[in-house]
Parts: structure tokens; C-alpha cells; sequence
């Protein structure tokens, strides 16, 4: 069931638009009668309203969302039902998701990249540090717009978020293929350090325009994510510099202890690498140290130093392939401006050292 533009929610919320669709919701467009404003309105899709266990992990989003006020998290105002119809009320982000972002234009810069991921890495360090881990990392649940002329990232959909105090916990849900933990596709309980590793995903499918590990079944996909390194994103995208290599090595350790331990600690090292690309003119790969075609699995590696993981980086090949995914690009225009205006900063700052 789609609600129709005009229909009113509540006596409050009216439908403007569809705006997205994800595995459990429909999302819209939405006025806020009483406050006048825009909102989004994520409604329950009518085939799981039978389903309690989808009803509670509504609310369980809407909880664990709404505790977390953070520039790179999207504020969740309230959640309610009118009959049959479960909805979740949240900002409205005028942009788009970065699964768009990466169909249209992947691989994305490497600084652009470096800027998306560390405002993710902040978001989810404000989740963690509230004691929730997101679990379903994944470009479609991060929303792009622009603020103040810049380009900011939220994380969205908190759907299969569990509470470390365990109340919520919805341990059937293992989150996306593509993007899963080691542990998360070994069955097993999950800490904030799946966020980190799904974060590392990402970031390798932003600056290559593809996902690291493809399978036909989720089992494929779960062996890949336990026992096969990750695959060197120069094999895809020569541009891809070191530095970020090893980012995405250290938050993909397939051991959660040998991972970033802290979302904070990837976001530092992110801008770190920002930075020094700004200062640096040359920022050739001819300058990096050559990569070891040895890999030393970190499963049973108690060694945490990046150095050695740095040494271990394996160097074969991708047999990943493009999403194909057609998305529904909206609301083009402003969007484009916050990226020039991103590649434009990017060139004043390196000009101007
Ligand atoms: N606050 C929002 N503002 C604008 N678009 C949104 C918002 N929340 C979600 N969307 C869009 O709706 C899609 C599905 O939302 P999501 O919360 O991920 O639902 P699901 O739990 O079904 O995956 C997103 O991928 C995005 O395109
Ligand atoms: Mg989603």
C-alpha cells in the first residue's frame, strides 16, 4: 500500500511524495501541519504490519535513533501509529543516498571519500559512545546534503540497531551481504567494531565503485567476509593512495580486536590523510612502498601493529562487479553544487599551501 500525496497521517503528517523504499519501510516526503515544516516519513510496509517483531523493531529504531543528536546522524522526531499505519517521523534530508552518489559517479575522489567516510565514522562514534551499534552500514542508509555549502554525510535507518543493554536485541538480523562483519555472518554477537568493519566496506566500494567480496548466496558471501582478504583497491582503482589502503585494511581485520577500535580513531586517521593530501602536492604512488603479495590472515593474529598489517596487504585481484541498481537521482541541483564546491575547496586549500 502507498499512501497517496495529500493523505493525512495522524491529522498531522500530509503525504507530499515518495521519496525512497528500503527492505522494511516506504519512506516520504511529509508536511508537518502543526510545526509547518518538512519531515520524512518512514511507514512500515503494509506486508509486515502483522508481524510484531517488525512493529518492535520499529520503535526499537525510533528509540535508538532518537537518543543520538549528532550533525551526521538523522533526528528522529517521533513515532506513532494511525490504524494499520506504523511510521517513524524524522528530518527531512534534501539530497541523496550515497549508494546514488557512488552509481553515478564511483570511484569517487579520494578526498571526497576520505571526507564522506570520517563524518560517517563521527556519526556512529556518538552511536556507540550512547551504547547503540548501528549493524546495517551500508551506502544506502547514508543520506548526502548540503550545509552551509558543504557536503555533509547522515547516517540513517537504525532499523537492526541493538542497544548494548540488550533490551532491543533483534539477533536474527545480520545486515547486508556486501557489507557484514566476520561475526555478524558467523551468527555471532556483534559490538561496535561491526559498524568499523562494514565502515571499511564502504569506503573500499566508494574509491573503486565496487563492493570487495560478490557471491551468489549469503553463504558465499559469509565465507568471503571470514576468510578472504580483502582485495588491494588498486587492482580497480590505481589512484587509490596507501594511506587509505590501510585504513580500509585496519577497520576490515577480519578480528574485531585487531580493528580500529574506536569509530573516533578511523575518523582521525581519515582527516590525517585529508590533511596531508592538502599540504602535499605529490601524492604519487610511485613514492608508496610496494605491496607485499603475501597475506597473513589476522584470525588468529594477536599482533596490532599497523605496520605488519601494512606489510600483509594482499594484492589480488577484484572479481567484484558494478551495482546495477538503477536509483531515482532527485533533486539534482543542489547536490551537484555541493560537489563542485567540495573539489573546488580541495583545490584552494592545496593551492593556498
Ligand atoms: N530522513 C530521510 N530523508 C530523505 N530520504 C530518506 C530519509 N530516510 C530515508 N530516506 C530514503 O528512503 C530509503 C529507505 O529508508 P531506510 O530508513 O533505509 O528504510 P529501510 O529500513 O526500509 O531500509 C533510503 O535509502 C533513502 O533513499
Ligand atoms: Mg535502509
Amino acid at each position: 500500500m502507498i499512501l497517496e500525496k495529500g493523505y493525512v497521517v495522524n491529522e498531522r503528517y500530509r503525504i507530499e511524495e515518495t521519496i525512497g523504499k528500503g527492505g522494511m519501510a516506504v519512506v516520504y516526503k511529509a508536511s508537518d501541519i502543526k510545526l509547518d515544516r518538512a519531515v520524512t516519513l518512514k511507514v512500515l510496509k503494509s506486508e509486515y504490519i502483522e508481524n510484531e517483531d517488525f512493529i518492535k523493531r520499529f520503535s526499537t529504531e525510533a528509540r535508538a535513533a532518537a537518543g543520538l543528536a549528532h550533525t551526521n546522524i538523522v533526528n528522529v522526531y517521533d513515532v506513532g501509529n494511525d490504524g494499520d499505519i506504523y511510521y517513524i517521523v524524522m528530518e527531512y534530508i534534501d539530497g541523496y543516498t550515497l549508494k546514488e552518489l557512488i552509481c553515478e559517479q564511483a570511484p569517487l575522489d579520494n578526498m571526497l571519500a576520505c571526507d564522506i567516510a570520517s563524518q560517517i565514522a563521527e556519526g556512529l562514534e556518538t552511536a556507540h559512545l550512547n551504547g547503540i551499534t548501528h549493524r546495517d552500514i551500508k551506502p544506502e542508509n547514508i543520506l548526502l546534503t548540503e550545509s552551509g555549502g558543504r557536503l555533509v554525510a547522515k547516517v540513517t535507518d537504525f532499523g537492526i540497531a541493538k542497544a548494548s543493554t540488550g533490551e532491543s536485541s533483534q539477533g536474527d538480523y545480520m545486515g547486508s551481504v556486501h557489507y557484514f562483519s566476520p561475526e555478524q555472518a558467523k551468527g555471532e554477537d556483534v559490538d561496535s567494531r561491526t559498524d568499523i568493519y562494514s565502515l571499511g566496506i564502504v569506503l573500499y566500494e566508494m574509491v573503486t565503485g565496487e563492493c570487495p567480496f560478490e557471491g551468489k548466496t549469503p553463504l558465499d558471501f559469509a565465507m568471503k567476509h571470514i576468510k578472504e582478504p580483502i582485495p588491494d583497491p588498486r587492482s580497480v582503482n590505481p589512484k587509490v593512495t596507501r594511506d587509505i589502503i590501510d585504513i580500509i585494511r585496519l577497520a576490515c581485520a577480519k578480528e574485531p580486536r585487531n580493528r580500529y577500535e574506536h569509530a573516533i580513531d578511523m575518523a582521525d586517521d581519515l582527516r590525517d590523510v585529508m590533511d596531508k593530501s592538502f599540504r602535499s602536492e605529490d601524492r604519487s604512488d610511485k613514492k608508496l612502498p610496494p605491496v607485499s603479495d603475501g597475506y597473513a590472515d589476522d584470525i588468529d593474529d594477536d599482533d596490532e601493529d599497523r605496520e605488519l598489517q601494512r606489510k600483509c596487504y594482499n594484492n589480488s585481484s577484484n572479481n567484484g562487479h558494478s551495482h546495477n541498481t538503477s536509483h531515482n537521482l532527485r533533486r539534482k541541483a543542489p547536490f551537484k553544487d555541493a560537489l563542485r564546491r567540495h573539489h573546488k575547496d580541495t583545490q584552494l586549500r592545496g593551492n593556498e599551501l
